[in-house]
């Protein structure tokens, strides 16, 4: 059954916390949000004590009387199960329910989200809740979207608490069957770590020296199901309550700790929290790949963008506001890469708290602030983008993504370096295909893969023969497949692959990795790429190239003269591999060669603008029409060529330049493509179709 957000254009508004407030402040806060253009706004998401106020006693009047007066505005409401933090009184009587650290701390009420999320004792009174909040609101009109918890994995992402320790085991049990077998998974014959029974299993606390790698693998994927097991529990009871109404819980961009593609599985819409770093120049960039994972998460379809800051947060050092026309460029980033809905933590500044200093729709000056006239006239024109809604965003890039191989990634002390965190790899290659304007879906392994003519892998260290068989099919169909250093290591268990490095993937790519040669900190190496010098970092391999063309050797060092970069044809397509850590400029350069060769349609680079980085453009396309998205960051004007069926939609209809932190949107047949003006005849065509957009959110 697809459920959908039933909304009227596109989705804007916020967090609102009404409870913070006298209720004199209620009738001026919707007064202001219509002015703002809100429609849809977040409520009740730690409103758990006031909901409940003691056990088994529910005091919904409050609530009641909050969703009517947002329903009389014709605003919509995200509605929150309110389970992300329980109250005093629970915690009082069931400290139990408090998470443990890894050194045996059981962390103190007095913040939020106080919970472990294996506990039995708090998902009951969680169902509770839940099941009471459905049957209270689950036929209000207003509501349109249940928000279950609150960014899981937020403050406690692990816990090793004794109820963790139980769940722990029988996740073992299930996956394992028998203790032979996990024995065999764990490698206990290493340093004497054999088990006799499931029952002397513990999750992995603080130890004598580092600790059995799969144990801990394991129990990072564990903690993940873990928590998807409460979000699960909490669905099945709003889909038992509530059939028609679609749920989703809100990430956290691109989340170390949880498997967001399980967790997408489990929702109907994806929704994100982004909060680019306005005092990061190139925070944009990496927002770009978090989008990627937003839509690659579901196939590509729509998703809202449910919380970012009108201006600061207060949770950095160091805060530094947006400065003007930042949060709108920020917010049609967001919908450049698929989200159908821009909102806000928060829509009113809070006057106590540790989030007073965060900024807000309507700030501390209430009318007068700076962030309510710029999310004014952002919401005056988001209302006349409904057109956009449900279209899909076009990218012929995809990058792979997967959760067990970046926790398999993350074992301290036992790997050749800790350096090699899979997302810094995933953004380093990212911003080279950002910088020469190509769109990058972030996807899982297993990904209908037909749409994309390169496929990155920047970094897989655990390789199941599976995916290797998908490789080659893509490449053999004509695709074109990137591996970077350090791939194709381990198995499932962490267990090396017979042969060494690229395991699986050896057949596909033609090289053999004899052994990894890490730099060490502060060090670089070089390499000979189109007879150009070119830096390398972190990383290095010693490679044989044994059924592949070398494309570049290092250059100096132990490794001087063999081969660095190779690639090798497969089928109709072909399959690269990088087996050191490219400095930009050589990255971009390489990444370049690849893209052309595969015949990745990119955006020209505008002579005009500074760098790759300072100007995007983002096509997405409907069912009839075609929207281009030209953001420019930088300080110059981009010229562009509209193309002649183009409206424009954003960026006035004269519009020959999109000024410094300008934004243009043009809606415009498939067929035709968008030309920045910089470099003549040098079109961006997207005219390949892709398969008709099904609409997540519906008008
Ligand atoms: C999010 C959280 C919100 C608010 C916001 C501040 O992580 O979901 O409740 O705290 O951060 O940036």
């Amino acid at each position: 059954m697809t459920r959908t957000v039933r909304l009227n254009g596109i989705a804007f508004g916020g967090d609102y916390n009404p409870e913070q407030w006298p209720r004199e402040v209620w009738q001026e806060d919707v007064r202001l949000m219509q002015k703002a253009g809100v429609n849809f706004i977040t409520v009740s998401v730690f409103s758990w004590p006031l909901l409940e106020p003691e056990e088994g006693r529910f005091d919904f009047g409050w609530l009641d009387e909050v969703i009517e007066l947002l329903h009389s505005a014709g605003i919509a409401v995200d509605l929150a199960t309110a389970t992300a933090t329980p109250p005093a009184w629970l915690i009082r009587k069931h400290p139990e329910v408090l998470p443990v650290t890894a050194d045996g701390v059981r962390l103190a009420f007095g913040s939020r989200q106080a919970y472990c999320f294996s506990s039995p004792v708090f998902r009951a009174y969680a169902l509770k809740l839940t099941r009471a909040m459905a049957e209270r609101y689950g036929n209000h009109p207003a509501v349109r979207l249940w928000h279950v918890s609150n960014e899981y994995g937020d403050h406690v992402a692990r816990c090793w608490c004794d109820a963790s320790g139980m769940h722990f085991r029988g996740w073992l049990k299930s996956k394992y069957s028998s203790i032979e077998a996990l024995n065999e998974a764990w490698g206990t014959s290493c340093w004497g770590q054999h088990y006799l029974d499931f029952e002397a299993i513990e999750p992995p606390r603080t130890a004598t020296g580092p600790i059995n790698s799969t144990q801990r693998l394991d129990f990072e994927r564990f903690s993940s199901d873990a928590m998807l097991e409460l979000f699960t529990a909490e669905v099945q009871v709003l889909r038992e309550v509530t059939p028609e109404l679609p749920v989703t819980t809100n990430f956290m961009s691109i989340l170390h700790e949880l498997d967001y593609f399980k967790f997408a599985d489990a929702e109907d819409i994806v929704t994100d929290d982004a909060y680019p770093d306005p005092a990061d120049p190139r925070s944009h960039v990496d927002a770009a790949l978090n989008y990627a994972l937003m839509r690659g998460a579901k196939g590509g379809a729509p998703w809202l963008l449910l919380e970012q800051s009108a201006s600061a947060v207060s949770w950095r050092e160091v805060n530094v506001p947006k400065a003007p026309g930042v949060m709108r460029l920020d917010s049609y980033q967001a919908m450049a890469h698929g989200a159908d809905g821009i909102m806000y933590f928060q829509w009113r500044a809070a006057k106590f708290g540790p989030e007073k200093f965060h900024a807000a729709i309507l700030g501390h000056r209430g009318e007068r602030s700076r962030t309510f006239a710029e999310c004014s006239v952002l919401g005056a024109e988001l209302a006349g983008l409904a057109a956009v809604k449900g279209s899909r965003v076009v990218a012929q890039v995809a990058m792979l993504c997967d959760w067990d191989s970046n926790w398999a990634l993350a074992a301290p002390d036992s790997l050749p370096t800790d350096r090699l965190p899979w997302i810094k790899a995933a953004r380093a290659w990212h911003r080279a295909t950002f910088g020469l304007g190509a769109t990058v879906d972030l996807v899982r392994a297993g990904a209908d893969l037909t749409s994309y003519k390169v496929l990155l892998l920047p970094n897989l260290y655990l390789v199941q023969p599976e995916l290797a068989a998908q490789l080659e099919a893509f490449a053999a169909a004509g695709g074109t497949v990137v591996v970077g250093p350090f791939s194709g290591v381990v198995d499932a268990n962490d267990h090396m692959h017979d042969g060494g490095a690229p395991g699986p993937l050896r057949p596909l790519l033609g090289v053999e990795v004899d052994e990894v040669w890490p730099l060490p900190d502060g060090t670089a190496g070089e390499i000979l790429l189109a007879g150009e010098p070119r830096g390398v970092h972190t990383i290095t391999e010693w490679i044989d190239a044994v059924d592949a063309r070398i494309v570049a050797r290092y250059s100096g060092g132990e490794l001087d003269g063999r081969a660095a970069v190779t690639v090798r044809e497969h089928g109709a397509g072909s399959a690269w591999y990088l087996s050191a850590a490219l400095a930009e400029d050589g990255m971009s350069v390489l990444m370049a060669e690849i893209l052309d060769e595969a015949g990745v349609a990119r955006r020209p680079l505008p002579a005009s603008a500074e760098a790759g980085d300072a100007v995007e453009l983002v096509v997405r396309r409907g069912p009839d029409s075609s929207f281009s998205f030209v953001l420019n960051r930088g300080t110059d004007h981009v010229p562009v060529d509209l193309p002649s069926s183009a409206t424009v939609l954003v960026g006035g209809s004269a519009a020959s330049t999109v000024p410094p932190r300008g934004v243009l949107v043009v809606q415009h047949d498939h067929a035709d493509a968008v030309v920045l003006a910089a470099e003549p005849g040098a079109a961006t065509d997207f005219s390949t179709p892709l398969s008709t957009p099904t609409a997540e959110v519906t008008p």
